[in-house]
């Protein structure tokens, strides 16, 4: 499939979204096509960045101060975006990741840091990188929070923060999008697994494969 280089799509959204299975679904419809595709996610996704994940998810609310927070994010994208995202793009793999830097503008931004303070230092470790295309999985999130702490242990940190915390997460994604709009596609999160996977797909096939894509 000729689309070089290969496309960085985020997903994006609250609480128990089901972003995680769509992933996997998405991924599997891409490999039925014969596309190369990684599936990674943050915080995570790289050996270093794994081990650090443990120590942003667990734990009480106030564990770290939001800035102290933010840096252990970074630390934890720069290995992903190096170790992991950076090679596969390299190779034509396409990478879809689950949660990126919309979370920390949307979290951390709404946890009291200044968002200059954010795209600085997110500048310095990403060299100017953003997505290609980013999905915001939009749902009610009374809905997330139940699903959520349905299949949880442990990494319930920003859960805990409660459901008006959450409501304002929703509004902050969907403000996002408006900064973003050339890469940003919100989805309702309420359809099934199949419309949706078929959603994704008719956007990434207009996006990446068609003739015409830019
Ligand atoms: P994750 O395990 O992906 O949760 P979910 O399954 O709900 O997507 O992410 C763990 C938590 O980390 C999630 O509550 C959001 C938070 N987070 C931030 O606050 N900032 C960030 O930049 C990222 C990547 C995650």
């Amino acid at each position: 499939m000729g689309y070089q280089p290969a496309p960085f799509i985020t997903f994006e959204g609250g609480e128990g979204t089901g972003k995680s299975t769509q992933i996997r679904a998405f991924a599997a419809l891409l490999s039925h096509h014969g596309i190369p595709c990684l599936v990674t996610r943050e915080p995570g996704g790289s050996a270093g960045a794994e081990k650090i994940r443990s120590l942003i998810v667990e734990g009480d609310v106030g564990r770290w101060d939001v800035l102290t927070e933010y840096l252990l994010l970074s630390a934890s994208r720069r290995d992903h975006l190096v170790k992991t995202i950076k090679p596969a793009l390299a190779a034509g793999t396409w990478v879809l990741c689950d949660r990126y830097i919309d979370s920390s503008r949307v979290y951390q931004r709404l946890r009291g840091l200044d968002a200059h303070v954010i795209e600085e230092i997110y500048a310095q470790l990403s060299e100017g990188m953003e997505p290609d295309l980013t999905f915001i999985f939009d749902l009610d999130p009374g809905v997330g929070l139940a699903r959520a702490a349905a299949r949880r242990e442990g990494e319930d940190r920003f859960e805990q923060l409660g459901l008006s915390f959450h409501k304002e997460v929703r509004n902050a994604f969907l403000e996002l999008r408006k900064t973003f709009a050339a890469r940003c596609c919100v989805v309702d999160a309420s359809l099934s697994l199949k419309d949706l996977t078929e959603i994704l797909w008719h956007e990434a096939e207009t996006r990446f494969l068609k003739k015409d894509a830019v």
